[in-house]
């Protein structure tokens, strides 16, 4: 197997999914606090209030992390911890809770990880226009600036933003995520500028405090497979991963948000692509030019998020879906188990981006239990780990610059609109009490990392 002794294997988990304590210690409320209040919202009623109470748990969860054998481990801060309004004030107990936590893992030989910002987004901004509003960039580096001045002595990996187009696809133009609107595809091309200067400043700021900082982002990677090995539809899946417009070619289109090139070209190649130029022009900001150099400042690795992809293959409208069988396996959430997604993204993302890419996110959710025998027998788990593992250790053997792999996620969590329905987890939680159980794929992955498992 191609996975080398630097390989980072980690685990990953975010703020709101974990922490509760959501109304402790002068902790602000983001948008997620305020969604989950709203009657069926999420499922079951559920919020994050409680979740895995990690909030109180920093010492139980690194050991749990330790015994794992996790050389990194991937967090979100919650801004309104840290600036309960967003901005102004700052809650110096909510640094200090971070700083527990920092120092906890550095002291067990872990390597923190921090994603800026993981969709709990401060509520007094969110009144203030949010993303919309385009001093939003402004308020956004004013954050990085406390956090980096604070814990860039000791955190070298750094993620600005996780999956933007899943907050403002699912969050803002389809309403189903916080803050729950459905804005106009116009308002959501000046979010997503904004969205993205906001990564860009926040690369500068991380630069500026942190010295050989390891910089990146953790973005939603939605790429085709092809159905074949054959170069027809090799170039369908690539149309698919990058092309999408191109082939619905309707200016009516709004759900462009999962689209890679909207989000990946402006980074990584410093150009939006062309069909935003086309028919978004009115609504990107005159300073352009200029905000497109802090856009696409140079970051250090591409962080993917990659759950399954689409099978395709090549048609005269450029790529046609594949149908899955019946009986297809699906997770949970019935989400195609489909391995091959994590060679292919990898692959169709160095090519276009000759990037370093770290597996930011990937994992099952399944309908776990306790056992009679006190166990969490989570075959499937292990299953689709060797799956889409030995995918990526094939991308890895064919040259794809792939340096890290993070399991989503350590903990069963707070699934967002899903609440507690699924579990994610290489550790069982029960939601009541916060009492962790570790499942069978707990001690898989451990033992793979620890080279006592083969694929
Ligand atoms: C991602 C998200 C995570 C987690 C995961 C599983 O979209 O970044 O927070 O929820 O999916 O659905």
């Amino acid at each position: 197997m191609s996975f080398n002794k630097d390989f980072k294997w980690g685990a990953a988990t975010a703020s709101y999914q974990v922490e509760g304590g959501s109304y402790e210690d002068g902790k602000g409320i983001s948008v997620w606090d305020m969604f989950c209040k709203e009657p069926d919202r999420v499922y079951n009623g559920d919020t994050g209030d409680f979740a895995c109470d990690s909030y109180h748990r920093i010492k139980e969860d690194v050991k749990i992390i330790k015994d794992l054998g996790l050389k990194a481990y991937r967090f979100s801060l919650s801004w309104t911890r840290i600036l309960p309004n967003g901005i102004g004030e700052i809650n110096e107990s909510g640094l200090k809770f971070y700083d527990m936590f920092i120092d906890e893992l550095i002291k067990e030989n872990i390597e923190p990880y921090i994603t800026l910002f993981h969709w709990d987004y401060p509520y007094e901004l969110y009144k203030k226009g949010h993303w919309l509003n385009d001093e939003s960039s402004k308020w956004f580096e004013e954050y990085t600036e406390v956090v980096v001045k604070r814990y860039g002595d000791r955190v070298k990996n750094w993620m600005t933003i996780n999956e933007p187009q899943v907050f403002i696809g699912l969050g803002y133009s389809l309403g189903t995520h916080a803050p729950g609107l459905k804005l106009s595809k116009f308002d959501i091309i000046r979010m997503t500028h904004n969205v993205l200067l906001s990564h860009g400043k926040a690369v500068r700021k991380i630069r500026e405090y942190v010295e050989n900082a390891n910089i990146g982002f953790a973005f939603v990677c939605d790429t085709g497979i092809p159905n074949t090995t054959s170069e027809e539809d090799k170039n369908a899946a690539r149309e698919y991963t990058f092309n999408r417009q191109s082939k619905v070619n309707d200016t009516k289109r709004y759900d462009f948000c999962f689209d890679n090139e909207l989000w990946f070209d402006p980074v990584m190649l410093g150009k939006y692509p062309n069909w935003v130029y086309k028919n978004y022009s009115d609504n990107l900001p005159e300073s352009l030019d200029d905000d497109l150099k802090i856009i696409s400042e140079n970051v250090d690795f591409m962080g993917l998020n990659i759950y399954h992809g689409k099978v395709v293959k090549s048609s005269e409208e450029g790529f046609e879906f594949i149908k899955f069988n019946a009986g297809h396996a699906v997770t949970g959430l019935d989400w195609p188990i489909t391995s091959e997604a994590l060679y292919w993204g990898p692959y169709f993302m160095y090519e276009r981006y000759k990037k370093t890419i770290m597996i930011t996110e990937n994992g099952l959710s399944n309908k776990d239990w306790i056992s009679i025998d006190g166990k969490v027998h989570d075959e499937g788990r292990i299953d689709f780990l060797r799956s889409y593992l030995g995918r990526l250790s094939d991308a890895i053997d064919d040259e794809i610059d792939v340096t890290g792999y993070f399991q989503w996620s350590l903990l069963d969590n707070f699934e967002w609109a899903e609440g507690y329905k699924d579990r994610f987890g290489l550790v069982y939680v029960d939601f009541e009490t916060g009492e962790r159980t570790k499942k069978e794929s707990y001690y898989w992955y451990r033992d793979l990392i620890a080279g006592k498992k083969e694929l």
